[in-house]
């Protein structure tokens, strides 16, 4: 069974849905109103849970009401939360605007924002989750200096890391060496690599960094070409939020698994599109099962 470690954000989604976006100063009515669980670390690792991972989260929230239910909620999916810190901040929260089939996010980072480095050395000394995990997984809603903590400490224990570089934030290429795989869309592609085209970066990080086009899939280099592995169509796009941690987190489980990456991201494609027809970020994340009834689901793809 793939182990995988999640360090990343546990929120609370605040989701609008309007068919106007209001200008500065200007007030409209909304179709429809909904809290769902979020944070781009929790989606990730219930993506991984659901597909049958054995999964660590590590992270903080709050020891309000929505921290309560954002713990309960990771274990409901099967999710060890033992690493899970309960700190004095409010839980992270995000206020996501659904318009026109796709969606804006402000994020307020809230106890995210507390989980520092010395919280992933607590977890690194006293127990072996990170030497026992086949893969750790991060994104930019933990702080900068974590991200980079994470980076060196998995880079000198030879710990596979996949960084989800989202929301966008600059990052010194040194690191960018170190990760296992990189997972940007264009627009995070656009501030780590400000002036580059995508062939040329592709080219400098040969089967780590892909790149996420969302309905037009993804892309990397193999070592020769570089490769560009469709989406699976979708009739009915109900919800988009979440798309691309389902992406990271079914990538994350077939690698693991022992798929090779253009399989790995083909599984990734077909868990996002299943994960758009429902409404959350979480709600649509598939099982294994779901999986294999999908048309473009491999036989051969053996998971055990
Ligand atoms: O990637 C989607 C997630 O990012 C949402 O669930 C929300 O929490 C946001 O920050």
């Amino acid at each position: 069974m793939a182990k995988i470690t999640v360090i990343g954000s546990i929120s609370t989604d605040f989701v609008v849905e309007t068919a106007k976006l209001p200008a500065m100063g200007e007030t409209v009515e909304g179709k429809s109103f909904q809290t769902s669980f979020g944070g781009k670390g929790a989606n990730q690792a219930v993506a991984c849970a659901r597909l049958g991972a054995e999964t660590v989260m590590l992270g903080a929230v709050g020891q309000d009401v929505f921290g309560q239910q954002l713990l309960a909620n990771l274990r409901a999916n099967d999710i060890h939360t033992d690493n899970v810190e309960r700190v004095t901040q409010s839980s992270g929260s995000a206020f996501i605007t659904l318009f026109d089939s796709d969606n804006a996010i402000v994020y307020v980072a809230g106890a995210n924002g507390l989980y520092g480095p010395d919280s992933v050395d607590k977890v690194m000394d006293q127990s072996a989750v990170f030497q026992t995990s086949d893969l750790v997984l991060i994104q930019n809603e933990t702080p900068a200096d974590t991200v980079r903590h994470v980076i060196e400490r998995c880079s000198q224990l030879n710990i596979p890391l996949l960084l989800n570089p989202a929301p966008a934030r600059e990052l010194a290429p040194a690191y960018l060496d170190k990760v296992t795989f990189l997972t940007p869309n264009e627009t995070e592609f656009a501030v780590l690599f400000p002036d580059e085209t995508m062939d040329s970066v592709l080219k400098r990080y040969p089967n780590k960094l892909i790149i996420t086009l969302g309905s037009k899939g993804a892309m990397y280099y193999d070592g020769e070409s570089i490769q560009t592995v469709p989406p699976v169509q979708i009739d009915q796009v109900v919800d988009t939020t979440g798309a691309g941690d389902t992406f990271n987190g079914a990538f994350a489980y077939a690698f693991s698994s022992g798929l090779p990456i253009r399989d790995s991201i083909r599984f990734g494609n077909i868990a996002a599109g299943l994960s758009i027809q429902k409404a959350g970020a979480q709600t649509g994340a598939p099982t294994l099962r779901q999986m294999k009834e999908h048309e473009s689901f491999e036989k051969e793809w053996d998971f055990k």
